[in-house]
């Protein structure tokens, strides 16, 4: 049998599977979301798609890997050879994330140092946007020119990436999630703590929390919201992007799991990891609004935002304000950023190196270089002024429709051209507890539907119009022309012969004991 690299410990395994799992979706994402959509209510659907969807895709994908003992594609060509192609379609929707993810990642290293002197200024806004990503709307050839103050920590993330993958798994990424994981938990609680004892912060959370449940039902049940199945959909959505589901990871992540390790408890316990420390982050973020609105005068609902406006513009302005210890709360915060969002980015890459050694058997460190040269040179098309758009645009399709088809294709193909229940029974083998035929009816069933909906409905807004009124151009390339190439780069792929056979040699299961 091969040599596969493995994990030196379990929870060595569980910290880097939370590590891809926590990131910037969590603090910049979920407290939005969750505040859209019904505000306490949301927690409903939340946990409906954390326990319908989220974790029974965990135990898929840990179940497939662990048994499987290959990257994505090699996995899943184990199963069966007509499935690889899916296997690198994930692995490709990865790499379109990571050449965005480690731009942000960037401008947060950029913020850290610029929090020593609030370097951004009394009008945050106009700094973010104008002073420092120049963001110009897209019009012809013109990119806008390169911001080459991002350029040195865009260099500096690559090259942090492909120093961790290139040392391997348990060298690399165990022992950076071993440390800067519980640096991440320390630096939350810190800023958590902090912030809930701001003035206005009880008004913040107050918004957050407080159920509007006729937002998230149908008008039978009492609703009075027409959109309200958007916010099942936002749901499901959060959830696939924060566990990193349907993305490859975690089928990457397990194929280096000693094959006699749980699977099923590990599960539970990534997501609600995952989950605890969304909640954690929604916290703070609500408790610092409530002190901006409260500095301003105004009422909260005007000042919440999400995603790049809620860290880059109302954050540093909410630092600024800050009765004392400003810069220093401001390095924590940022650094927050660039902990959790560079233990996700290890494990994008991660999927990427593994699909190609696996494939073409080269080393670990010449497949790392290549592909952290490549996406580098990509990830330099969003430090142009006009990159803003393209990100957005690349970010919105992923979400929109990688994520969704993905899972989808990932469910019925497992769900229903294989015996799925193989894969619950064998994890039942190795795992701490049994999980029921429950599982096999929300993978083969319950999500597929969910997602299948989820896909009509996001055609159907995107036929009103174009996303952001960007140019078709924009749209073609950053958008359906984007998933286009990585479906038919993944056919290509999947056609290429294997080197030595590999995907023959199934690991034999049946011998698995306890
Ligand atoms: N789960 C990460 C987050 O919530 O920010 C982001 C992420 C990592 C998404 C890896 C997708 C992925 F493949």
């Amino acid at each position: 049998m091969e040599n596969r690299e493995q994990w030196g410990s379990r929870v060595g395994f569980i910290l880097a599977a939370i590590g891809s799992a926590i990131g910037l979706g969590n603090i910049w994402r979920f407290p939005y979301v969750a505040y859209e959509n019904g505000g306490g209510a949301f927690l409903i659907p939340y946990f409906f798609a954390l326990l319908t969807a989220g974790i029974p895709i965990l135990i898929l994908e840990f179940g497939v890997g662990r048994s499987k003992r290959g990257s994505a594609p090699l996995s899943f060509s184990r199963l069966s050879k007509r499935f690889e192609w899916l296997g690198w379609f994930q692995t490709f929707l990865s790499f379109g994330i990571i050449t965005f993810y480690s731009v942000v990642i960037a401008w947060a290293i950029n913020y850290t140092i610029f929090s020593f002197n609030l370097k951004w200024g009394d009008d945050t806004e106009s700094y973010f946007f104008g002073e420092y990503l120049n963001a110009t709307a897209p019009s012809g050839l013109n990119l806008g020119g390169i911001q080459w103050q991002i350029f040195i920590p865009l260099i500096i993330v690559w090259a942090l990436l492909f120093f961790t993958i290139s040392r391997g798994i348990k060298k690399g990424i165990e022992k950076l999630s071993l440390i800067f994981m519980p640096i991440l938990l320390v630096l939350m609680v810190i800023i958590v703590l902090r912030a809930i004892t701001l003035p206005g912060a009880l008004d913040g959370l107050n918004h957050l929390f407080t159920p509007d449940f006729a937002h998230i039902l149908p008008s039978f049940l009492g609703g009075d919201n027409p959109d309200w199945d958007q916010v099942w959909i936002a749901a499901y959505g959060q959830i696939f992007f924060s566990l990193s589901i349907a993305f490859a990871i975690m089928i990457t992540y397990s194929s280096y799991l000693p094959k006699e390790k749980d699977v099923n408890n590990s599960a539970f316990i990534t997501a609600f990891s995952n989950s605890g420390f969304s909640f954690l982050a929604a916290i703070g973020v609500f408790a610092a609004l409530g002190f901006m609105a409260n500095q301003s005068g105004s009422d909260v609902a005007d000042v919440v935002s999400g995603g790049l406006g809620l860290a880059f513009v109302a954050f540093p302005t909410i630092i600024s304000e800050f009765p004392a210890f400003n810069a220093f709360f401001g390095v924590l915060f940022f650094m927050t950023l660039v902990i959790a969002g560079f233990t996700s980015a290890i494990s994008i890459v991660e999927v990427v190196v593994s699909s190609i050694t696996d494939k073409l058997k080269v080393s670990r460190t010449k497949a790392t270089l290549w592909i952290c040269i490549i996406g580098f040179l990509i990830s330099m098309i969003f430090i142009t002024g006009t990159g803003l758009y393209f990100f957005d645009t690349l970010d919105h399709f992923i979400n929109s429709f990688g994520i969704a088809i993905s899972g989808f294709l990932e469910l019925i193909l497992l769900g229903w051209f294989i015996k799925v229940a193989t894969i619950r029974e064998e994890n039942n083998l190795v795992s701490d507890f049994k999980i029921g035929y429950w599982w096999d009816i929300m993978i083969k069933i319950v999500t597929p539907i969910m997602l299948g909906y989820m896909i009509i409905l996001n055609i159907i807004s995107e036929s009103t119009g174009l996303y952001g009124g960007l140019p078709l151009p924009v749209i073609l390339i950053f958008g359906w022309g984007a998933l286009l190439i990585m479906l038919i780069v993944a056919v290509i792929m999947s056609n290429l012969q294997w080197k030595d056979n590999q995907e023959e040699r199934i690991p034999k299961t049946k011998s698995v004991t306890k």
